[in-house]
């Protein structure tokens, strides 16, 4: 009797999961095989999407693929946190001493031996990888099976991230029949979207995703969670749509705490969109990551303490691609450079951009410069 067991988040299940398994199928030709959605991950923080939903993306990607497929909640009725060595007990009790294979990618397979209970996994099945373009070749000491081939280097969390700063399903990651499950029920930041384009301009909607975009590229570069950074690009004009005396009012009525607040009524209200577009992001969207709202309240004046990510975000936002204007070209090249000295440019940029339109300068502004200055020095 054999068992091939494919478990995971499956949030969402992308080809390179249907790659790896198709080909499992073929090798191992196993009787029966067990697809196990994780409840919860002991590597990973609870999944918001629903198990029934990653459940029903499993079952449309997988199902069409052999007979004899079991999709298995014994995550969600065991609840809370399951390890694979568990699976496999429960698997040889079920099946009485089967053949047991687990599939898991070549990633995975380089940190095996520190799994719980690592020795009687081994002891009891045989572990299954695909090759991931771009790992190196591991050399495990316990059973296993290298698929042939090499996989498409592709994860869920980047998927998500696509989608969350596209508000697009990429056709060439997601399967057809996962694809429909994931807009038909607005997962992974679709109803962002569709917000955006309700309350926005068409080119200010444009400006976000191209600003969110270019936050994924600099948060793989500067090693930040690319989940984070793409949540603060898309959202950080969100209140942008209002006028400067609805900005007002707002933060007026919702009592948001802003330096310098009368004199940016009075001289530069579209100041306050990012602050009332961080507002949005926690109350409208439920965002409730910290840097994530101090980046979108800094995006436009910055601050003394500002993070890796509240930089990126503030440097993309005046060098996304849709910004038409010389420097913007500059910033961006300078950005996957140094992000620092991007940083200073874009601030010096913003400055005498203030001072050429004859505006009025916020003090934020010229404490950020003189702080930078220092810094650089
Ligand atoms: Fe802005
Ligand atoms: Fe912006």
């Amino acid at each position: 009797m054999k068992v091939l067991v494919f478990g995971g988040s499956f949030d969402p299940v992308h080809k390179g999961h249907l790659a790896m398994l198709r080909k499992a199928l073929q090798i191992i030709k196993p009787d029966v095989t067990h697809i196990v959605p994780a409840y919860h991950s002991p590597f990973k923080a609870k999944s918001p999407t629903p198990f029934k939903l990653r459940m029903q993306m499993a079952r449309a990607a997988f199902a069409s693929l052999g007979r004899r497929f079991v999709f298995d909640d014994y995550e969600l009725k065991r609840g809370g946190k399951t390890y694979s060595y568990q699976l496999v007990q429960y698997l040889r009790q079920h099946y009485g001493k089967p053949e047991i294979y687990l599939l898991v990618g070549t990633d995975c397979l380089n940190d095996l031996h520190t799994w719980k209970n690592a020795p009687y996994i081994f002891q009891h099945a045989t572990v299954v990888a695909g090759r991931r373009k771009g790992f190196a070749e591991h050399q495990a000491d316990f059973r296993h099976i290298f698929l042939p081939g090499e996989f498409p280097k592709m994860s869920s969390t980047r998927v998500r991230a696509h989608i969350l700063a596209s508000g697009t399903v990429p056709k060439d990651k997601v399967p057809e029949a996962v694809s429909k499950i994931i807009v038909k029920n607005d997962l992974y930041g679709l109803q962002v979207h569709r917000w955006l384009k309700a309350h926005l301009k068409p080119n200010r909607y444009l400006h976000s995703v191209k600003v969110a975009e270019l936050c994924a590229i600099l948060s793989d570069i500067y090693e930040v969670p690319v989940g984070k950074a793409v949540q603060a690009g898309i959202l950080h004009d969100a209140g942008k749509g209002f006028s400067g005396e609805e900005l007002a009012a707002f933060c007026k009525e919702h009592k948001i705490k802003i330096p310098y607040f009368e004199d940016i009524c009075r001289f530069e209200p579209s100041l306050l969109h990012s602050y009332v577009s961080a507002w949005l992001a926690r109350h409208e969207f439920g965002v409730k990551d910290k840097d994530v709202l101090n980046a979108i309240s800094e995006h436009t004046l910055g601050s003394l303490k500002m993070s890796t990510l509240s930089k990126i975000l503030f440097v993309a936002d005046i060098s996304s691609k849709d910004r038409k204007y010389k420097d913007a070209f500059v910033i961006r090249t300078l950005a996957v450079q140094d992000l620092e000295k991007a940083l200073l440019y874009a601030a010096n940029r913003k400055l005498w951009f203030t001072i050429d339109s004859q505006k009025w300068l916020c003090p934020l502004g010229i404490e950020l410069w003189n702080h930078l200055v220092k810094c650089a020095a």
